[in-house]
């Protein structure tokens, strides 16, 4: 089968197969290549980037930051070139921008606005559309940008930046990565110090990356496990390279599925190791998976390994809510590994999932029910028992790409093969992820083929 017939078909249906093996590369990070675009447009000078993620979520990025005046373009030997006009030199775009699923791309890029004396208007996807955009624009607002949106605070929203910003001093009160960027890119030309505080500490891209480009920013954990951030503002950022790492959230998906299906011994390669990423890595550790971490490196300024991941007899455990941050995108597929666990796991502190993609609470719910699992959830927590399902059922992603590939996994696990609609989402995060799954010995097949 061709592997661009595979990679856009809407419809897949994954079986058990024997076992995943040899070595599985996984696509460049998603949270690190939207930042590279988004600094190296906002940089003076040119930034080269190595290892982007060229799924659908980045690619929006990359037109909404040449429509607000970046240049960006392909260079024949793969790698991006970023061609920075300085904050100075960004923009209004004639065209309201269209992230299409990406929160993350719209978030980020509505700070970078709310910062400048430019308007943008922003919209999205049938998904991103139902998703809480007054979380970023209120703070935002209280730096001085002037902002409309849709009832409820939902796209489309339109962002007017403050001629002189005023410097954040905000409260956050989830631990959010997309929040606390916004006011880092508004707070670039404020003047003064902007300061973030978030009850635990999210991923810290943005942090490292204004580093890397020259601003000064200062990060400290106090006692209570609050995270604050401190930028100074009235930054020039210099143009620097970046060298994406591969994507620990993508890696999850060929991770949970060598660890339950037998026969599997996967070597998955080059693995950003972030400790704020790293939250699964962990959870599947203490629930008895073999995953071996080898080949410690730095590449880049980021901190990577190999990871080697055998089958593996998984029991349940409870996950703490203070871990939610480091693995909030993987509890979907931490569900799918409990499946197929001994026992019971609790997963706590997981509100934040009701505002992804889908409500993934509920999303993930319902559909290990259908496949014949056991699971309860409230508005905080889900709980599976494990002891296998019996699949046999099709779910539909609902343009959710984290769902479609979680249950392309659980039907590897399960007695009767599982349905995936609407499975062309999975391009926004992981082109390929189909053909690099057989290509390791997964059995995805489009519907119908046999
Ligand atoms: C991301 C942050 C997370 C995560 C998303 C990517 C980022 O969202 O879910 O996939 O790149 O900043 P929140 O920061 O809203 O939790």
């Amino acid at each position: 089968m061709a592997d661009d017939v595979l990679t856009r078909s809407e419809t897949l249906v994954s079986s058990r197969h024997a076992g995943l093996s040899g070595r599985f590369d996984v696509p460049g990070d998603k949270s690190i290549s939207h930042r590279s675009l988004i600094l190296g447009g906002m940089a003076i000078g040119t930034t080269r980037v190595t290892g982007l993620l060229e799924g659908d979520d980045v690619m929006a990025t990359a037109r909404a930051m040449q429509a607000l005046g970046a240049g960006i373009s392909q260079d024949e030997d793969g790698s991006w070139i970023v061609t920075g006009v300085g904050t100075a030199g960004l923009v209004s775009p004639e065209q309201p921008l269209d992230l299409g699923n990406s929160g993350t791309g719209v978030r980020l890029l509505m700070g970078v606005v709310a910062g400048l004396p430019i308007t943008a208007t922003f919209c999205g996807d049938e998904s991103l559309s139902r998703r809480p955009m007054a979380r970023v624009t209120d703070p935002l607002a209280q730096m001085g940008a002037a902002v409309t949106s849709r009832d409820g605070g939902r796209l489309p929203v339109t962002v007017t930046g403050a001629q002189t910003p005023l410097a954040a001093d905000h409260v956050s009160k989830v631990a959010s990565a997309q929040i606390k960027s916004a006011m880092l890119l508004a707070g670039l030309n404020a003047r003064g110090t902007s300061i973030v505080r978030e009850p635990h500490a999210s991923r810290d891209h943005t942090e490292a990356m204004l580093r890397h480009f020259g601003a000064t920013v200062r990060q400290r954990l106090e006692e209570d496990g609050t995270h604050v951030v401190e930028l100074e503002g009235e930054a020039v950022l210099t143009a620097s390279d970046v060298i994406v790492p591969r994507d620990p959230s993508s890696a999850a998906f060929p991770m949970v599925a060598a660890l339950i299906t037998e026969g599997s011994d996967l070597l998955i390669p080059g693995i950003g190791m972030n400790p704020l990423r790293t939250g699964l890595i962990t959870t599947l550790q203490e629930m008895g998976g073999d995953i071996e971490i080898s080949n410690e490196r730095t590449e880049g300024g980021e901190y990577v390994a190999d990871l080697r991941v055998r089958h593996s007899q998984l029991h349940g455990i409870d996950v703490p809510a203070e871990r939610a941050a480091s693995m909030i995108d993987e509890y979907p597929i931490l569900a799918v590994a409990a499946t197929q666990a001994e026992g019971t796991t609790r997963m706590l502190g997981v509100a934040e999932l009701r505002v992804k993609e889908t409500d993934r609470i509920a999303v993930v719910a319902d559909g290990i029910f259908a496949a014949g699992g056991t699971v309860t959830y409230d508005e905080d927590s889900i709980t599976v028992t494990g002891g296998g399902v019996a699949g046999g059922m099709s779910i539909d992603s609902q343009h959710d790409h984290r769902i479609a590939m979680s249950f392309l996994t659980l039907g590897m696990g399960s007695d009767q093969p599982i349905t995936v609609t609407g499975c062309t989402t999975i391009n926004t995060s992981f082109p390929g992820f189909a053909v690099s799954m057989n290509g390791c010995g997964a059995a995805l097949a489009i519907a119908g083929d046999s």
